[in-house]
């Protein structure tokens, strides 16, 4: 008995946390099966100390298979997600290729979990910085409405994969030997320009969109609506918006986040106690002993840490925080893991 498990990616920055959450997972594991591209076929990796090959991604890889966990890239979660299912597994998806589907719950188990009743085979993982600012901010909505974010970014290379943490410590070695720095992937793999990520913040996360806002930007502003607006990403409910910053810093994003509220009655002490009772965040809010959270201290756990928060001095109802959390866990692989587990106790993890 127990569930059949596939992790698709399994080679990658996120599939490496992937395999370490399902280790650690409440699920009942039956088995694993390790999958990447053909280039990583015959690799092993270790699971629960037992080495595992990992195997080139087919369709019929899937046979059998009952939980689906996909983190490599998203044409290949459009080419094999599809399969999974028509063999009876549930996909949670970690790329952004179904996430703006209207029928495919884009879920934050903190958040809307009762989304997931609606799931058709597939249920899409957010983009790793709206998951952590979504965690902060529902126990503010929930205590005293939430009427407008305004967020800026300070986002890990690792959410770029393992190539671009690469080339951030190439980069470094070579500026602190005094040689030319090279790149070759970031701000985006595959864009006409590339940047040094050393010693550097790059405004660029994603693609540019025709108006002046990069993807990811848009990705925030509208995976954020629809996980908190009951569905629709369009939604006028809270007004949201986003600049995206990549820092050289290898693992946890950190993030400046302006929010009004509803509730004229709401003061920093309230905000801190629904954040100090709220499940998935610890607060580390305490100036006066230069306690507040930091990228470095984040990563490994699954906990989003939030602190900093203060009034804003001339809008009323408005506020500020600094919110952190490791991307490649609560940012991917925890939340797609925690969402499996959401949907064992809900009894929704199988097909519908
Ligand atoms: P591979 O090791 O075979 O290249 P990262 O986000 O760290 O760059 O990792 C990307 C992950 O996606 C890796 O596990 C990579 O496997 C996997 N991947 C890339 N292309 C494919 C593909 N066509 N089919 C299956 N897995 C793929």
């Amino acid at each position: 008995s127990g569930y059949n498990v596939a992790i698709v990616g399994a080679t990658g920055a996120v599939g490496a946390r992937m395999i370490k959450m399902v280790e650690q997972t409440s699920l009942p594991v039956n088995s694993v099966k390790l999958l990447a591209s053909s280039r990583s076929a015959g690799k092993q990796l270790q699971f629960n100390g037992q080495a595992l090959t990992v195997e080139e991604t087919v369709p019929e890889s899937f046979e059998g298979i009952d939980l689906a966990l996909f983190s490599a890239g998203g044409s290949v979660s459009k080419k094999f997600a599809p399969e999974a299912v028509k063999r009876g597994a549930v996909v949670v998806d970690n790329t952004s290729a179904f996430r703006m589907d209207p029928k495919i719950p884009l879920v934050v188990p903190e958040v809307n979990p009762e989304a997931l009743k609606l799931h058709h085979g597939i249920v899409a993982n957010p983009n790793c910085s709206t998951i952590q600012m979504v965690v902060a901010l529902e126990p503010v909505r929930q205590a005293f409405g939430l009427k407008r974010v305004i967020v800026s970014t300070y986002q890990a290379v690792g959410g770029a994969g393992n190539r671009a943490l690469k080339e951030l410590h190439d980069e470094t070695e070579a500026c602190l030997k005094g040689e030319e720095m090279e790149a070759h992937i970031l701000p985006v793999a595959g864009d006409k320009k590339h940047y040094p990520i050393a010693f550097n913040a790059l405004p660029q996360i994603d693609v540019f969109e025709e108006d002046g806002y990069t993807h990811e930007e848009w990705k925030m502003i509208h995976e954020t609506k629809k996980i908190m607006c009951g569905g629709d990403m369009d939604s006028k409910d809270i007004k949201v918006t986003a600049t995206c910053v990549r820092i050289p810093v290898p693992v946890s994003h950190s993030e400046s986040v302006y929010f009004e509220v509803e509730d004229p009655k709401a003061t920093v002490k309230g905000i801190q106690d629904a954040l100090a009772a709220a499940p998935g965040v610890v607060l580390q809010d305490d100036p006066d002993h230069q306690i507040y959270p930091q990228a470095h201290n984040a990563e490994g756990s699954k906990d989003t840490f939030v602190g900093r928060v203060r009034p804003d001095q001339e809008t009323p109802q408005a506020f500020h925080m600094w919110n952190v959390s490791d991307n490649l866990l609560k940012g991917a692989a925890w939340n797609s893991v925690q969402i499996a587990e959401t949907m064992d106790k809900m009894g929704l993890l199988h097909v519908q």
